[in-house]
């Protein structure tokens, strides 16, 4: 029998991917580029149906790389979880949401696993890419994956490697993100290890799964924790008459020991908003609590409110009440240049305006449709005379092909949440963290 390192070698091993979205379907397109035959499983038959087609819904992945790898007879994808069996290596890379209460739920990680069970076989590697608190894939995932009757780390190899895309990014990609590997043993790491050197250019082996699981987890608490921070200065800011921005461009060009981060809307995507709230309910078991995680996600989550009170006050200055108010919305997606509104504050800030009164539309073009609690919006055009009718212009995402001094140009009132407008000088501009 040839085992799995000759294969990964050879580039002759089968390499499955568990879920078609952000993370998947990129890794999938890696694998494929690096010579692998690639199967995607999903239980969208939309996205299967799409990918085979060679139709992306992924920004990050191209048309053209899809059907480079359609063509080379590299790619394909399924909804049948029974031809996992033909895979050698196998990264999943489901969703791993909150519940309701902010609770943990790994149902689609446990619910793969489950499958994975019923398929599993001799000398396969299965590694989970999907964020989760530390112990998940030894407490969770082995247990079930041992059903099989087969052993980890002795009959297949089980390991953790988080995913680290930045979706919308020219710069930082598969290949040149490090990344990390923790095994359940040394053999586990060792098989993983082997596998990502095939598509990235640095990997980083630790020495067990709750070690990668906890550095992915820290990274984005990391990042919460200082938004956070960011946040509560503009606030201060705000207070105090002092730019926010102008103190962040000051203390930028201190060369050691300090890195900028932008307050904002508040904050969203799959991971920041979720993350920390995985570690913090982990934490709980050990008697540990959390508070600096806890309290960055409460002061996060207040910036949509923080945003729609400042919103209120402008107009209450200019004797115009928030109750019947014009409002335009730029940007809904999470961040700017990307597609995805999951989590987005801007979605948080049209439904707390709406349930205010005010009369609130919408723009981005990349997001043609959005469902709110007040039912869905579509997103309108950005004419001149629709800037002009507006009592206040909202600046919620700063996708790049916005042209911003058209909106201050046109707007009677622009409330700028990201700083984008810190180069205009016009008196109806009103910045966050000002
Ligand atoms: N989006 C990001 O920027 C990002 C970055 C790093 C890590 N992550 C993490 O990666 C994981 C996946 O995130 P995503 O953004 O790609 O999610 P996503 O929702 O875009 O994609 C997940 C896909 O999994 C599919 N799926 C669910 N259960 C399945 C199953 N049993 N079998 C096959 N397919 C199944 C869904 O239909 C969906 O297409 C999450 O844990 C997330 O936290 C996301």
């Amino acid at each position: 029998m040839v085992c799995i390192d000759e294969k990964i070698r050879s580039r002759s091993a089968k390499v499955g991917v568990v879920g078609l979205g952000y993370v998947g379907l990129p890794l999938a397109v890696a694998f494929s580029e690096a010579g692998f035959k690639v199967l995607g499983f999903d239980i969208q038959q939309k996205r299967v149906d799409w990918v085979n087609q060679g139709k992306s819904y992924i920004a990050d992945v191209s048309e053209a790389r899809l059907s480079s790898a359609l063509a080379n007879n590299l790619l394909e994808a399924t909804t049948k979880q029974s031809r996992l069996k033909e895979m050698d290596a196998i990264c999943i890379c489901v969703p791993t949401p909150l519940t309701k209460t902010k609770d943990p739920d790994l149902s689609y990680v446990i619910h793969e696993s489950e499958e994975l069970s019923k398929y599993l076989r001799h000398e396969q590697l299965v590694v989970l890419e999907s964020t989760t608190y530390p112990g998940t894939t030894r407490e969770v995932m082995l247990p079930i994956l041992e059903r099989s009757g087969l052993k980890g780390g002795l009959d297949f190899y089980l390991a953790f490697s988080p995913e680290k895309v930045d979706p919308g990014s020219k710069k930082y990609y598969i290949k040149n993100t490090p990344k990390i590997v923790g095994g359940i043993n040394p053999n586990s790491t060792e098989v993983a290890a082997l596998l990502y050197q095939q598509v990235a250019d640095v990997v980083v082996p630790v020495s067990c799964p709750e070690v990668a699981e906890m550095t992915k987890v820290f990274e984005n608490v990391f990042r919460s924790v200082n938004i956070a921070l960011v946040n509560e200065l503009a606030h201060l800011c705000e207070q105090m008459g002092l730019s926010v921005w102008e103190v962040i461009d000051a203390a930028s060009t201190k060369p050691f020991g300090y890195m900028p981060f932008y307050p904002g809307p508040g904050i969203g995507g799959h991971c920041i908003p979720l993350d920390p709230y995985y570690l913090a309910n982990k934490a709980r078991e050990f008697d540990f609590h959390t508070r600096f995680i806890e309290l960055a996600a409460e002061i996060n989550e207040h910036m949509p409110y923080h945003v729609v009170f400042r919103i209120l006050e402008l107009l209450n200055n200019r004797g115009k009440s928030l109750n019947g108010a014009k409002i335009l919305v730029l940007g809904v997606a999470y961040k700017k240049d990307v597609e995805d509104t999951r989590e987005s504050p801007a979605l948080k800030i049209i439904q707390l305006l709406r349930e205010k009164g005010a009369e609130v539309s919408y723009n981005d073009p990349y997001v043609s449709q959005i469902h709110v609690p007040a039912g869905d919006m579509e997103s309108v055009e950005v004419s001149g005379e629709c800037l002009a009718s507006m009592d206040c212009v909202v600046i919620a995402t700063d996708h790049s092909c916005y042209n911003m001094g058209e909106v201050v140009a046109r707007a009677k009132l622009v409330f700028d949440t990201r700083g984008v407008t810190r180069g205009l000088k016009q008196a109806n501009i009103v910045r966050l963290g000002e």
